[in-house]
């Protein structure tokens, strides 16, 4: 071990960029002490390179290397069994020793794990079972478990993809992390490492097939270089047993594809049609003979598709289902499908169109056509009921489509966990037919007896080390694969897993991480839409902010229908849009009536007063208001808890999430502002608290003595404190706001809310009587105390001055003395003029 520790621990500090994300197979001390549990041989039951056997022997060798410091040899074949570890399929062992003594009930990819006795045992039904077994054993040993276990785990279901929203150009589509790992300027990128090193990471987890590119497809995939392409993104995954699988646009046929015969018709039913997607289909099998099937979204937000023609979407969908059916292909329908709406029709709801379209096509779905349907009715909301349409199309196969992409929940720049999220979902009972009917029996396939069925979740990997862009963020990229594989599975102890694995074990890191995850999807719902009012951001910009606003009069019907005096869609069947009439009837009489609706799906499926008395015995806005403050008051606490992790983990992810937890408790205060000025403002209702539009510690930027700056009003008003900021005259020279200070002497923290627009970088300096107390850029690097952080944040941005761009640093510990002069010099770049909206002085330790 003393020999090992220096190369082990160097290559444990190269890692910890996040790269190895939670296979860094982190040396544990007192290692050698284990040496006697471990094996001493490694034999693997297939000797070729790249099958999933050879790559369990080799990840399994360095495992117990990088994690033990003990060397073991890998033999193929056959080879004594005795204090050895055995990795392969169950064919394979019984070819290798003439028999097996157990005789485990696996079904496919699922494998058996033993370390009783005097071998370790990992066999596969499959040989991607016996890799998933291997990860399973290292991922016990590298969180220093060696407690014997005998046992078969079999996937809840056969589907459990990951969806790639890359577009080939490179760009990433709600992508937060950098560019796509996969295409640049149009074909496949010619380095795949990164592409093998995600393979290795979706494996460890289960997953077993990933969509490459963007849903909104683009024909020119199937150009016949592309198509090559493929092929060697499939080979750079195959060695994980990951299969690919692949967008198509639905009029392809007609889109002039370089390479490709160029039809006249997309007509689903047209000879012409059918034989032209039956030969791009052959043709990508040469490439990729294992191709996993394809992935369709079609008369969806302006996408061609079968209604083009009058056809159905079951004769859109079995047209591929027909192509792909001799290679033993899959087609994923997507059920978004939905018209734009008129809100002055009080029955017109989006969160209808997917059972209106697909429930009458129920049993004419082909046998490999699995219906791919978002979690709820409407799009990845903070909170939503679980879709209506799992309910309803018993003779088709589904899969649920959750998000690992915080598209909606704060872009991987708040914390958001969102395993607990998807068991509201998965455990919810539609009671169909009377019988328990959990939407997790529902994909698996076994409550309507469905062969096929299962998990799409949508990830956004890019370039970036991190994956995704956040540390913190790829436990929901874990627990995805954990709950895809097994989805009884308790959110806490995944996330555990993951803490272990990605950080180390001390208690206070297990504990402080864990209490921070498990608070964080309830804090953000409370600040950005709680009682079912939907995330309350900009729907048609960026999906980042708050914008309450642009959820109504809009054609998107994601609308909350707020006037002076009531709030909420009316989905009853009795006086409203009929959506609650969906449900089966025991699911749908809860929904029907206010008195059975939860609470926090009240607004989803009633129209109420605000002064509605809600189950706690809150009105409707006096809720809002306390769960706004009250959410952002939880998020302020991240911070702290984060900052009592420094030393107990390394420094280069300590001080990456340092920065986004700062910035996370600065916006969470821009939501809560937003939200309930929003509301307080329509409905003149006033906070009983005092709180709301009250802000005795801020300094508004348009109350300081100008010079170079002018006032402006933002739009929407809520987005700016008292709705005004200020920005410099012009482009060119710096502004000036200087105030004499009426506050006690004493120690403050400075806080100042700033907008950071792309588009520009303009620089600040704050100085007390001249001195300076903080400089900074808005150059989407977030900032604590007096510096800047390394990554930038990612998120969807905007060139305008709203609940996007406002942002805040803070100066902590300031010494201020009565009739001091704040002053701050704004230098404005390019189409950023320096934007300031107020300075709050806070006593220590207050939030304002
Ligand atoms: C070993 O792996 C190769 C490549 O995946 C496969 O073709 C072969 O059938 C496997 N051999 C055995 C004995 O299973
Ligand atoms: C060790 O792993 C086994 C098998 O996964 C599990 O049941 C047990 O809870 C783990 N023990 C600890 C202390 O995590
Ligand atoms: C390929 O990409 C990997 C990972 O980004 C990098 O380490 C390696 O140097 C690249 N190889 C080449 C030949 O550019
Ligand atoms: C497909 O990509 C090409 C560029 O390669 C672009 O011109 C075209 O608009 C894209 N089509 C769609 C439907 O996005
Ligand atoms: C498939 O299409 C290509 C390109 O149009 C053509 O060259 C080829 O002959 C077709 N193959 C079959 C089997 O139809
Ligand atoms: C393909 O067909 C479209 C119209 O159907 C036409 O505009 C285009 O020029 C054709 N392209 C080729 C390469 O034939
Ligand atoms: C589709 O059907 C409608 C009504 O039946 C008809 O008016 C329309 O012309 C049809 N469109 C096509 C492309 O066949
Ligand atoms: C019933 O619907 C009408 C619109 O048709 C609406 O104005 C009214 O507020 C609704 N009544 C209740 C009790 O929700
Ligand atoms: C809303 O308030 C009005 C006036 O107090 C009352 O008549 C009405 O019944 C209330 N509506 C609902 C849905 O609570
Ligand atoms: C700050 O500097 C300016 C310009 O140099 C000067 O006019 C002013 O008196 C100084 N203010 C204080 C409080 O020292
Ligand atoms: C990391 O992600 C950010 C945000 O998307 C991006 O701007 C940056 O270029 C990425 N860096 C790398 C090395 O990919
Ligand atoms: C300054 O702003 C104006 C208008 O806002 C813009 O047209 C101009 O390009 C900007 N100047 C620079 C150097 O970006």
């Amino acid at each position: 071990m003393r020999l090992l520790a220096i190369p082990l621990f160097a290559g444990l500090a190269a890692a910890e960029n996040g790269l190895a994300a939670w296979l860094r197979y982190a040396p544990l001390s007192g290692a050698q002490h284990f040496h006697n549990s471990l094996p001493s041989h490694i034999v693997a039951l297939n000797s070729t390179l790249g099958s999933p056997v050879y790559t369990a022997g080799q990840e399994l060798q360095n495992g117990i290397q990088s994690i033990y410091g003990k060397q073991c040899d890998v033999h193929q074949g056959h080879w004594d069994a005795a204090s050895s570890l055995v990795v392969g399929t169950i064919d394979q062992y019984k070819k290798a020793y003439g028999s097996l003594s157990i005789n485990p009930d696996l079904t496919g990819d699922g494998y058996w794990l033993s370390t009783e006795g005097s071998t370790v045992q990992i066999l596969g039904q499959n040989e991607r079972g016996a890799l998933y077994g291997a990860f399973q054993y290292l991922s016990m040993i590298a969180q220093g478990n060696f407690t014997r276990v005998a046992y078969a785990s079999n996937p809840d279901a056969p589907i459990r993809w990951t969806n790639e929203w890359d577009n080939l150009d490179g760009s990433i589509e709600r992508g937060f992390a950098g560019n796509s790992i996969f295409f640049a300027n149009g074909v496949v990128v010619s380095n795949l490492t990164r592409v093998s090193e995600y393979a290795r990471i979706l494996a460890s987890i289960g997953i077993n097939g990933v969509v490459v590119n963007n849903v909104n497809a683009n024909a020119s995939l199937l150009r016949p270089g592309n198509i090559q392409g493929l092929g060697r993104i499939a080979d750079a995954m195959r060695p994980y047993g990951v299969q690919i699988g692949v967008s198509l646009f639905f009029s392809s046929p007609t889109s002039a594809v370089q390479g490709q015969a160029n039809l006249t018709t997309f007509d689903p039913i047209d000879e012409s049609v059918v034989s032209w997607w039956a030969n791009v289909t052959d043709q990508i099998y040469e490439a990729v003979p294992d191709m996993a099937g394809y992935l369709v979204k079609a008369n969806s937000e302006g996408q061609p598709g079968p209604l083009t023609y009058n056809r159905t979407l079951a004769q859109g969908a079995n047209l591929f289902a027909k192509a792909l059916q001799p290679h033993g292909g899959v087609v994923m329908f997507r059920a978004f499908v939905y018209n734009q709406l008129n809100e002055s029709d009080w029955k017109a709801d989006r969160a209808n169109a997917a059972v209106d379209f697909f429930k009458p096509l129920d049993g004419e779905f082909d046998d490999n056509v699995v219906i791919q349907i978002k979690y709820g009715p409407i799009d990845f909301q903070v909170r939503e009921p679980a879709s209506p349409l799992f309910a309803n199309i018993p003779q088709s196969n589904t899969a649920i489509e959750l998000q690992v992409t915080q598209e909606y929940l704060g872009q991987q720049c708040h914390l958001v966990y969102l395993p607990p999220l998807w068991k509201t979902i998965l455990d919810f009972d539609m009671r169909v037919d009377n019988e328990p009917s959990l939407v997790r029996n529902i994909v698996s396939g076994q409550r309507f007896k469905k062969a096929l069925g299962g998990y799409a979740g949508v990830v956004n990997v890019g370039t970036n080390e991190t994956w995704i862009g956040s540390h913190l963020a790829m436990s929901n990229l874990y627990a995805y694969g954990r709950l895809a594989w097994d989805p009884t599975s308790d959110p806490t102890s995944i996330l555990q897993d993951w803490i272990r694995l990605t950080f180390n074990a001390d208690p206070s890191v297990i504990n402080t991480i864990t209490q921070m995850s498990l608070e964080s999807w309830p804090a953000y719902e409370n600040y950005s839409g709680n009682l079912g009012e939907q995330t309350l951001t900009d729907i048609l910009y960026t999906h980042f902010g708050p914008n309450p606003q642009t959820q109504d009069n809009t054609a998107w019907g994601q609308w909350t229908r707020a006037d002076h005096n009531m709030i909420g869609m009316d989905r009853t069947v009795s006086n409203g849009t009929g959506n609650s009439g969906q449900y089966p009837p025991a699911v749908a009489t809860d929904y029907e009536n206010i008195a059975t609706t939860p609470d926090n799906l009240l607004l989803w499926f009633h129209h109420v007063n605000y002064t509605t008395v809600l189950k706690s015995g809150v009105s409707v806005i006096q809720d809002f208001y306390n769960q706004h403050y009250a959410g952002a008051a939880t998020a302020q606490t991240f911070l702290s808890q984060w900052q009592l992790l420094q030393g107990k983990i390394d420094d280069e992810r300590f001080t990456d999430q340092l920065y986004r937890q700062s910035y996370q408790a600065g916006h969470a205060l821009v939501w809560r502002d937003a939200i309930v000025n929003f509301y307080h403002n329509l409905s003149g209702i006033a906070d009983k608290e005092g709180r709301v539009g009250n802000h005795p510690y801020r300094i508004e930027a348009e109350d300081m003595e100008l010079e170079g700056y002018v006032k402006y009003a933002v739009s929407p008003f809520e987005a700016a404190s008292n709705a005004m900021a200020i920005v410099t005259s012009t482009n060119t020279t710096a502004g000036t706001a200087s105030y004499t200070l009426t506050c006690g002497t004493g120690t403050y923290d400075l806080a100042v809310n700033y907008f950071d627009q792309i588009g520009g970088n303009a620089s600040y300096v704050m100085s007390l009587n001249n001195k300076t107390v903080g400089e900074w850029t808005a150059n989407f690097r977030p900032w604590i105390g007096n510096s800047e952080g390394p990554r930038v944040l990612g998120h969807t941005p905007s060139i305008y001055l709203d609940g996007h761009s406002a942002i805040r640093v803070t100066f902590g510990n300031v010494s201020v003395t009565k009739g001091d002069v704040l002053k701050i010099v704004g230098t404005p770049d390019r189409i950023e003029k320096a934007p300031l909206d107020y300075i709050s002085l806070l006593p220590v330790g207050v939030v304002d």
